[in-house]
């Protein structure tokens, strides 16, 4: 049993959130300052009540586990557990099962000998779930919310020499009913641990209020100091502070102010604290594109003038308010172009190092994304940091998900401190970091009389930030799920309308009706999962037109998998249950838009397009075509970019060339004429294309990296029917050609793709009858046949050969009719395979990466040339598919023939050409189960459902559906 808390057994008790830390502040990094990080001694146990007092205090038993670490992830024998609602073992709040896993981290402690006669605090970084700490076998204190560092004073406690410190974490506990976010559940010292000094008067925080009127250009600045005296309260201590612009000149005047000791007026007493305030004019403000940061240095000074401490704090000045149904940041309407982002790493878990932060915020920022929320919890404060600095909005999101008891948990009076305790630790913690625009009260726990009670802490402590919550808008105050709420329901809770996976027209509806005080901002859209994230065009085409729509967070940036050893050699990224854990949700955790890896999934082309900084469209002025240019940053005009241009006939570039004119202010939309005559023939195709790229090299990117493109279409081949003709003459239709003698599989008809996630979710296909949840589109295929019966016996299909008398050319007409009773199939036209040695790809059509008829606008027409894609998605699904083909080469490097297919009706048709049978992609349930075919299989597909988002929102839209009818299409293929 535990000293002390045996008996206590805090980690049952909802209502204790913490005995004797320390109270929460801004991240102040002191000089003196020791990293505990590294290898520690481990136990594990199976109950908390197991842990013996002996283990304390003994560094030889056990093993050695490295922190900042989960020891999930550290063969300590206990595994990751997924789930994504439900909880991970039965039981309501805050009923725990027998065995809760129970790690004993010990090590040495010897503190530096010029640290005597101070102040030791230890600082707990995070620790999942519930900690408690002792020191030489004495109980010190015991801290929850494992993302937030808890802080105690081991002063008393440690004896000179060395002493041995243990940390104990419960890896189940009262409040895991409080973080039931979906993702993996860990266990262990999951960030930093250090020791630092502070000395018998300190600085124990610096709030920094910041405001920027945009009209004046004014800044301004309160700063708060707190002062703790640990002795008796001394007279004569004073708060030096200063100023500092971001070129490090001295801003007006230090101010000085004694720190009040003692309480004369106790009426009027606000503590030992010393407030200044500074006006500055001309101020250079903060914002995600502009990320000017001031510094203010305070300094505690002695009766004697001595200088005993100096803390720096970062700065920006910036006014968030929530107007006419506009967030604006300095004034100005910001889109939100965002995504929601966990703390992920393979190898390590919820553990992440600065790198893997810098990392994540580079992919972020190269494909246009500037804003996060924290999904669904703080962050470490090294990420604030970052995100000040290098400039990216946030929305910082209290440590609160009670899903799986979604409306019982908000009212529920045992956890109401835990929720104000939780969001308010954020707030005191978080507060001076400029790139935090939004404080959200958590995630996905209904709507109640907690979340109030949180919502009148912050917005009485920190009336600089609206307040986001998804619950309040969802649930409303009546708790009645209703869009109405969207217009006036958890005013008390919520200053943006923040739903989830909305529709598209629901959004719009919401914008157009004029109705209510607050923009719309998605908390989360657009479901990565797998090949996913159809439609993210059309949700911006109604985003950008309509009023009161700012925007969304994507969910999310990063898939979960976690690197497993399965067999002697083999590494796989697991899902949910790969680890035995049961209940689990497989792979819902597999849904972001870059790998495990950081590997950007073919999609964040799409995003990088829909979030580009400057569009072009097409205008007619006067009967001339123009381009008409909008530049979608609040704050910068185009000046970074140099913007040029390319003329595009038949797919060929005729002319090229820089447009240094082309300049376009910050919010504002300019008209240009065309940057070259189009001389082209009549009855051809031609295209502009315009780049935006670096003018110089940027955090995120080097010089010339394109961050932003259109194709606008001028002119138009008419769209005759092509004649099928051959040329040399035609054989009898029973002659075989040179393609056919070629092939590995036959030209035959498919109207069958290997279902993505959105179709629905193939390894856990019990959720869709259990909870209503996924694609419904596989259910419906599975019951008539598609993945087994041939689709010859589903469709009426004729097909019409003719081959030239030599061989070399051959046409293809089909003519498929496809019944009322097989609406919406997942593709119509035909595949085949060809010969190892058919390794590159040559096309004319959407490229150069993977695209879908609704995830196509970011992908130009043109011509490219390609390697077969490997297999993209961490559970294999279809992939690989290129839209508007109107020719396509694929050519053996092996023998030099060349396969061309020409499209002749319609006038584009749709390609993926891989080394996967759609079979062998069905069949597999994780990536390292797949082997590569050495033939290459060649899809041509007149129609080709569209990706959606119905692993978790909208399924594709009707215009991408495919209606039952008539589908004629026709092809040559000619061997050279
Ligand atoms: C939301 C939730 C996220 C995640 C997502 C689906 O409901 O807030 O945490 O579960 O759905 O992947």
């Amino acid at each position: 049993m535990l000293p002390t808390i045996g008996n206590l057994r805090p980690w049952a008790d909802p209502r204790i959130n913490q005995i004797n830390r320390l109270p929460m502040h801004s991240t102040i990094v002191r000089e003196k300052r020791l990293s505990l990080d590294g290898e520690w001694s481990f136990n594990l146990f199976s109950h908390p009540d197991d842990v013996d007092a002996v283990v304390l205090k003994d560094l030889q038993r056990g093993k050695t586990v490295v922190v900042p670490g989960n020891w999930t992830m550290q063969d300590t024998g206990d595994l990751p557990h997924y789930t994504n609602v439900q909880m991970p073992f039965s039981g309501a709040p805050p009923e725990l099962p027998e065995r809760i896993a129970t790690g004993v981290y010990r090590r040495r402690l010897a503190v530096p000998t010029d640290w005597c006669g101070s102040q030791t605090v230890l600082s707990v970084g995070g620790a999942e779930s519930v900690h408690a700490v002792f020191i030489n076998g004495e109980f010190v204190g015991y801290g929850t919310d494992s993302r937030l560092p808890s802080e105690y004073d081991i002063s008393k406690f440690l004896v000179t020499g060395e002493n041995i410190l243990a940390i104990v974490v419960v890896r189940y506990s009262a409040m895991s009913f409080i973080e039931d976010q979906d993702q993996w559940w860990m266990a262990g010292l999951h960030r930093s641990i250090h020791i630092e000094s502070r000395d018998e008067v300190c600085i124990v925080d610096v709030v920094c209020d910041t405001d920027f009127d945009s009209k004046k250009k004014l800044g301004n600045l309160t700063t708060t100091t707190e002062v703790r005296f640990l002795g008796d309260n001394q007279a004569g201590f004073t708060v030096r502070t200063s100023l500092f612009s971001p070129s490090g000149k001295l801003v007006g005047q230090t101010r000085s102010k004694t720190v009040p000791h003692v309480a004369t007026q106790p009426y009027l007493f606000v503590g030992h604290k010393t407030s200044f305030n500074w006006t500055v004019k001309n101020c250079a403000a903060w914002s995600a594109e502009v990320p000017n940061l001031y510094q203010v240095e305070t300094e505690l000074v002695t009766v004697l003038g001595e200088v005993i401490e100096t803390v720096r704090t970062k700065i920006g000045f910036r006014r968030v308010e929530v107007k006419d149904r506009k967030l604006l940041v300095n004034g100005q309407p910001i889109w939100i172009f965002g995504v929601n982002r966990h703390d992920h790493h393979p190898d390590t878990g919820s553990t992440v190092s600065i790198e893997d932060m810098r990392r994540d915020l580079v992919v972020m920022r190269s494909h246009n994304i500037t804003a996060i929320r924290c999904s669904h919890y703080p962050n470490n404060s090294a990420f604030y940091q970052l995100c000040d600095e290098l400039g990216m909005y946030v929305v910082d999101e209290a440590n609160i998900e009670g899903h799986a008891f979604n409306t019982s948990i908000c009212d529920d009076d045992s956890y109401r401190s835990a929720f104000v305790e939780r969001g308010a630790r954020m707030v005191q913690r978080d507060r001076n970091h400029p790139s935090i625009i939004l404080w959200s009260l958590g995630n996905e726990t209904g709507y109640g009389a907690n979340h109030d009670a949180l919502a009148g802490w912050i917005r009485r402590t920190d009336s600089s930030r609206p307040l986001h919550y998804e619950g309040a808008i969802f649930h409303g105050d009546k708790n009645r799920i209703s869009t109405s709420n969207w217009v006036d329901g958890g005013l008390r809770a919520s200053d943006i309308v923040c739903p989830m996976y909305a529709s598209i027209d629901a959004i719009k509806k919401y914008g157009d009706s004029g109705l209510g005080t607050r923009p719309l901002i998605m908390c989360e859209y657009s479901h990565a999962m797998g090949n996913s994230n159809g439609s993210l065009a059309d949700y911006w085409q109604v985003i950008g037109t309509t009023s009161g729509l700012q925007g969304g967070f994507i969910w999310e940036f990063k898939d979960h998998g976690l690197r497993q050893r399965v067999g002697a050699d083999k590494l796989r990224l697991a899902v949910g249950g790969d680890f035995g854990d049961l209940p689990n949700d497989r792979n819902f955790v597999a849904d972001g838009l870059v790998s495990s890896d950081c590997e950007p999934h073919p999609a964040m082309q799409e995003v990088a397009w829909v979030y580009r900084p400057i569009t072009a469209e097409s205008r007619r002025v006067n009967g001339r075509k123009k381009i008409l240019l909008t530049n979608r940053q609040s704050f910068v005009g185009s000046e970074d970019y140099v913007a040029s241009f390319e003329l595009l006939v038949d797919g060929k570039v005729t002319k090229h060339g820089k447009l240094p004119a082309w300049k376009v202010d910050a919010k504002s939309t300019k008209l240009f004429a065309l940057p070259c005559p189009v001389v082209a023939p009549t009855k051809s195709d031609v295209y502009l294309n315009i780049y935006w790229r670096l003018k110089r090299d940027q955090w995120f990117a080097p010089k010339h990296h394109c961050v932003a493109w259109d194709q606008i279409e001028l002119q138009r081949k008419p769209r005759t029917k092509v004649k099928v003709e051959l040329r040399g003459g035609a054989a009898d239709h029973g002659s075989i050609s040179a393609f056919e003698k070629l092939l590995v599989s036959p030209v035959g008809l498919c109207v069958w793709r290997a279902p993505v996630d959105n179709d629905g979710y193939k390894l856990m296909p019990e959720l869709l009858e259990k909870q209503g949840t996924g694609g419904q589109a596989l259910r419906n295929w599975q019951q008539v046949g598609l993945d087994r019966v041939s689709a010859e016996d589903l469709v009426d299909h004729k097909v019409v050969r003719t081959s030239s008398k030599d061989g070399r050319t051959i046409i293809f007409e089909h003519r498929v009719v496809v019944p009322k009773s097989l609406d919406d199939l997942p593709r119509i036209g035909v595949q085949f395979s060809l010969p190892d040695g058919f390794d590159s790809i040559r096309w004319f059509g959407r490229g150069p990466g993977e695209n879908y008829p609704d995830r196509n606008s970011g992908s130009m027409l043109g011509e490219w040339t390609a390697v077969p894609d490997v297999p993209p998605y961490l559970v294999p699904q279809e992939f690989g598919l290129r839209t508007d083909m109107r020719w396509l080469e694929l050519i053996s490097s092996s023998s030099g023939q060349i396969v061309r297919v020409e499209v002749l009706e319609p006038s584009a048709m749709h390609f993926s050409a891989t080394n996967y049978s759609a079979h062998d992609l069905f069949a597999a349930e994780n990536q390292v189960d797949l082997r590569p075919r050495k033939e290459l299989v060649v899809h041509l597909d007149v129609a080709h459902r569209g990706l959606g988002t119905a692993s978790c929102g909208p399924d594709v839209l009707k215009k991408y559906r495919l209606q039952a009818g008539k589908y004629l299409f026709s092809y040559r293929v000619t061997v050279s």
